[in-house]
This record gives structure tokens, sequence and C-alpha cells, in this order.
């Protein structure tokens, strides 16, 4: 159930034998290697010195240790740059993204994608049958540092062939984005270019393509590798370490070739970076723990992503890339590994071995220090790993209440926001907020995806609706909340015939005939259940048959409800929606509590975690005669219990 990081290239070899024992003793059974690894591997062209991983490999191996092996093309060597400089990104300004850091690669250079596949497969054949080796990560964390977008030569030559097969004909694609406006029609897919530095803003549509293309291309190389491994190396698994909130490549879709979901959960550098946005007060507040939602959070996305899924890199100390990197309160690096139990994690895997005193990274902690002794983390982990030996945890399952999140309703909102404030992430954000302070937990799941299971089903926003996501809320037996500009876009990025919601209008008989964005400090009032609410941002004006169950100042009607659909024809705040939801979700025959700051819950099977991200002691919302399986009635600050439901 816990792993960790290595860079045996780091360390002296003799190191290694004894590094591996003292990781079996620790207690971790995964340990994930090379994925920087290429220029050690070939360090000229054509020039091999794999001995060095084989014995690595046998060494973790034969200490008892499950190796993940990455593939290295996240880091190319300098000579395949020097020999192939179009292997690069080119960032929006049109310049070329230099050599000396990480991740200095487009998805689309043809170049690369054979370099890629050359030294993939030769290390699929050599270790895709080692008895040690048990899976597999493709590259690392796509999207880091901006890179799945790029702007080059490459860039462009394969956005014309993918617009080519999208559309078809030139007249198509004419059409399809209203290039009658402004003179823009194109005579063929060749005069096509890519949408920056335009004088003005670009045509939305020709941008929400370039998305949509630059999506796909991550999602090809990554196919591209998965084939290579399942090829040579049957019955070994193969994840991707995904990062927090990178929404610029569809990761359900690149998901679907992958078993497991990784993904690297920093909770201090997410606050303070404001990964999922957070007011000052709580990065204060939560500065050595991390906002109690944020880790939670991701941990239900990539459940949503993919059943199975790992914590691949867990915080295990300050780290070094955030605006400040404060120190994780004592008892942190075990609550953020139960929480990643509790949430339905397979395994959690720390970040990394032992700190390594040069280069960019120096300043980030590991579970060991420089100096070979054991860090503050190591000790936490041990704690996990001795806890862990003597329980054995209940099988996960579906939580009652699904969120409903679209990769492509955040391209939409970033191209067109129509108002600074509509932010899609800030509005996910609120929604996941306001169930979790409930006590509630959540599935992340894609449009599509079946709602059956649910009792309540939020809708923060879906612009583009499809027929499969129309579908879903058709025939979803429970309580269905829809946010603001839901069905208010076609699939071309434009405004619906009928007008938005669209073809929502099927299942809510209303029709948005204008829309108001506001600059903060500008609001209006929704008057609900004889309570009234400041709201700001983003106001919708409605029409239709159905008295409103709430409305504005002016009496234009803010929500609608028919049977089980109700539709927010403005932007809710957190406030708002924990009142709203409660009631919503207590309708729904939910059970609803509203938790004091700092505290969360969560179930995995039959077992409520509680969680205290609070610097002081806490009662724990247990009945009296509940049978703690960790811990007791009260937890101390940055402790957890479990207990089991009747
Ligand atoms: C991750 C990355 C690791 C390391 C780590 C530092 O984004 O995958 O290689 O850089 O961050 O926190």
């Amino acid at each position: 159930m816990l792993g960790v990081c290595y860079y045996p290239e780091h360390w002296p070899r003799e190191r290694w034998a004894e590094d591996a024992r003292r990781m079996k003793a620790l207690g971790l059974t995964y340990v994930r290697i090379g994925e920087f690894a290429w220029s050690c591997l070939e360090p000229d062209p054509g020039h091999f010195t794999w001995e060095w991983l084989d014995e690595a490999i046998e060494t973790l191996g034969q200490a008892g240790l499950k190796v993940v092996l990455g593939t290295p093309t996240a880091t190319p060597p300098k000579w395949l740059i020097d020999q192939h400089p179009d292997i690069l990104g080119y960032d929006a300004q049109g310049q070329p993204r230099k050599f000396g850091s990480r991740r200095h690669y487009s998805f689309s250079s043809r170049v690369y994608r054979e370099e890629a596949r050359r030294i993939v497969t030769l290390l699929a054949q050599r270790y895709g049958q080692n008895p040690f080796v048990a899976g597999w990560q493709t590259d690392n964390e796509y999207g880091c540092h901006d890179t799945t977008r790029s702007y080059g030569p490459e860039d462009l030559r394969a956005f014309r062939l993918w617009l080519q097969a999208r559309y078809g004909r030139i007249e198509a694609l004419n059409r399809a984005w209203g290039n009658v406006f402004w003179s823009m029609a194109y005579r063929s897919f060749g005069e096509i270019d890519l949408p920056n530095q335009t004088v003005t803003e670009a045509n939305p549509s020709h941008w929400l393509d370039f998305y949509r293309f630059s999506s796909d291309q991550v999602a090809a190389f990554n196919h591209m590798q998965v084939e290579i491994l399942r090829q040579h190396s049957p019955g070994r698994f193969i994840l991707h370490n995904f990062m927090g909130y990178t929404p610029d490549f569809d990761h359900f879709r690149l998901a679907q070739d992958l078993d497991i979901a990784g993904w690297d959960s920093y909770p201090l550098g997410f606050t303070d970076m404001d990964v999922l946005p957070c007011t000052t007060e709580e990065k204060l507040r939560y500065a050595h723990t991390g906002h109690p939602d944020m880790a939670a959070f991701h941990h239900d996305l990539y459940r949503g992503v993919k059943p199975r899924w790992w914590v691949m890199e867990q915080q295990p100390g300050p780290v070094n890339w955030a605006h400040h990197n404060p120190s994780p309160a004592p008892g942190m690096v075990r609550l953020w590994t139960w929480e990643a139990l509790a949430h339905g994690a397979e395994v959690v895997s720390y970040f990394r071995w032992r700190q390594f005193p040069q280069a960019q990274e120096q300043f980030h902690a590991g579970l060991n220090r420089p100096d070979l002794e054991p860090d503050l983390g190591f000790f936490e982990a041990q704690q996990v790993a001795q806890e862990l030996h003597q329980l054995s945890l209940s099988p996960s399952t579906k939580a009652p209440v699904a969120l409903v999140f679209d990769y492509e309703a955040d391209w939409v909102y970033r191209i067109q926001p129509q108002g600074q404030g509509f932010v899609y992430r800030d509005l996910v954000w609120h929604f996941y907020q306001a169930l979790r302070r409930l006590g509630l937990d959540v599935d992340l799941v894609p449009p599509g995806a079946s709602l059956k299971p649910y009792r309540l089903v939020v809708v923060p926003s879906l612009p583009i609706l499809r027929e499969a996501a129309l579908e879903a809320f058709r025939t979803a037996p429970g309580t269905l909340i829809f946010g603001p500009r839901t069905g208010s876009k076609t699939e071309a990025l434009g405004i619906p015939p009928q007008l938005p919601p669209g073809t929502l209008q099927e299942l809510l008989p209303i029709k948005v005939t204008r829309v108001e964005s506001w600059r903060p400090g500008l609001t209006d009032t929704v008057l609900w259940q004889g309570q009234s609410w400041q709201v700001g941002v983003w106001k919708e004006w409605v029409e239709s048959g159905l008295t409103p169950v709430a409305s504005f100042g002016d009496g234009k009607g803010a929500i609608y409800q028919q049977q089980n659909r109700h539709y927010l024809a403005f932007w809710p705040n957190r406030e708002f929606l924990q009142h709203y939801l409660a009631e919503a979700a207590q309708r729904a025959g939910l059970t609803t509590q509203t938790l004091p700051e700092g505290l969360r819950l969560r179930r995995r099977g039959n077992w409520v975690f509680a969680l205290n991200y609070a610097n002081h002691p806490q009662t724990v919302p247990a009945p009296a005669n509940a049978h703690f399986v960790l811990g007791g009635p009260t937890m101390a600050p940055y402790d957890l219990a479990i207990w089991v439901e009747e």
C-alpha cells in the first residue's frame, strides 16, 4: 500500500542495497525509478549503459520491493535536442523553449514521436519481462510547466492535419467557425495558422479546436507508449502520474489507455499557489496542513478518471517550487496518507526517498535527509506502515453524490469567459467545498457517465451538452442541480438556435435571453426561502412558464425547478451553496451535518474516517457507542480517527 520514488542514478552504487533494505524495513512495497534517466541510459547517441539500471532493479527487487519503471521521455538528452531542435516546444509568443530543465518537447514533433518510440521500445524489450518490474509509468506529469499547448512549426503542421480530419472540407470548417465574420474565410486547410498572436482575440472556435487538438496530441503520445509497453511487457500495469488541477488535456480520455491513474499530491504547495483558489485567511490558517479539501478534491477527481488510482508522489516535508514553502505540521504526512486511503487510493508513494543536495530541487525534502539520516516524514510513513499492518481496509464504494466535471468546460470559459470572474475551476471548487462541509462524500464523474447510482448530482456548468450527457440527465433518478451557462454553447462554440440552455430545454422549460457579467463589488440579492443572499459575477435573464423558486432583487427569476431538476441562473457562491445543497441533499434522503472548521469526513466501505486539519483538538462526530478501529472520540491536532458505521 506504500511506496517511494527513488533515483539510484543520484547515489553511489554502494548505497543502493542499504537503501533498498531500509525501504523494505520501513514497510514500503513499491519503488518508482527511471523517469528522468535518459541521458544516464544513452549518454551518446546509440551508446547504451543499461548495466547500472539492470543492477538497480535487481538490487531493489532482491530486497523484496516491486519496481515501477518510468519511461524517460520527459527529459530528452542534450545531444538529441542539438541533433533535432524541432523537438522543442514553442511558447505562445512563438519562441522555442530551451534545454536546461525538463519537458522540453512538443507532443507534435514527428522526430520526437520516433525517438520516444525508440527509447520506450528498448526499455520495454529489456525490462518488460523482468520479474521485479511490476508496472510502468509513462513519461512524467504530462502538461507540467505549461507544456500541453505548443506554438511551433511542427504544431502548426499537425493542427492542419487534425482540422482536415475533423472537417473534411474547408467549407465545413468555415461554416462551423462562422468565418463569414470579419472576412476570416479560408480557401484551404493549408491557409490556417495557430490562433496565437493575432491582432485582437482570435475566433474562439479556432481556439477551442486548437485546445481539443492539443489534448488529443497528449493522448496520442501516451497511447503510442502504452501500445509498446503492452506488447513487450504483458501482465504489468501501466499508469501515469497526473497533477493537481491541470485541465489542459482531457484526463478521462487519456486514461482510457491506462490501468491506473496516478497523481502527485503536494497539499502545501497547492494551497500556496492557488491550484484551487484559497483566500488569504485560508492560506495562513492552512499553511502547514494544506486546505482541507485540496487533496480530497483531487482524490475524488482521479478516482473518477480511473477506478484504480494511486498517489504516485506524496509530499513528505517542505517543497521547493511554491511561492513560499512551509513545513508540514507534525502528523500531516501521516494524515495525508490516511486521507488518500480513505478516498480509495490503492497505493500512496512518497516523493522522494532522499533529498538531493544539488540542482533545482535541493530544497525539496525527502523521507531521508542528504546526510543519510531519516527526516521527519520517514517516521510518519513508518507509523502509517505499522498501523496498516494491523488493519485490513474495507473496499471503497461509490459516493451518494456526483459532481459532473468536464475538461472541455474549462477550455470554453478560459477562451470566452465573458467576464473575468467566470472561472470554471472556481465554480467547481465552490460546489465541491460546500458538499464536503456538509459531510458528504462526492464522486467526480465525466459528462455521459451513468448517474443512476446517485441521490444528488451537481453540474456546476456544462456549456457543451452532448447527447450522452443529456441521456444521463434524462435517466438520472436523483436530484439534479445545474449551474449557470449549462447548455449555452454548440459543439463549435456558437449560441444554440433555441438559446441556452439549448437541448436541456427538453428537461427544463426555461430560456436564457440575456446574460450579464459583473466586476467585483457589483452584486444582486437572491431571495430564497425568506433569506436573502448577496451574489455577484454572473446573472442570467430567464423566460419561462415555470414560477421561479427564488428571485433576484428586481423580481426576475433566479432559480427554476421542475420535478427533480433545478437550474441556478447566477454564479452561486460557497455560502449560498452550502444552504441550498443541504436542503436538496436532505430532500434526496441524505443526512448532512455542518462540520466545524478544519474537520472532514470520508467513508470507505463501512469505515468512517474523521480528519482533523485544525491546530486544536476536535471531538469526533461519531455515535457514543462507536467502535473505533483507529483513534478515539477526541482527535489531537492533525490527527485522525476511524470507526465502523453500524
Ligand atoms: C512533481 C514532479 C517530480 C518533482 C516533484 C517536486 O511535479 O513529478 O519530478 O519535481 O514535483 O515536488
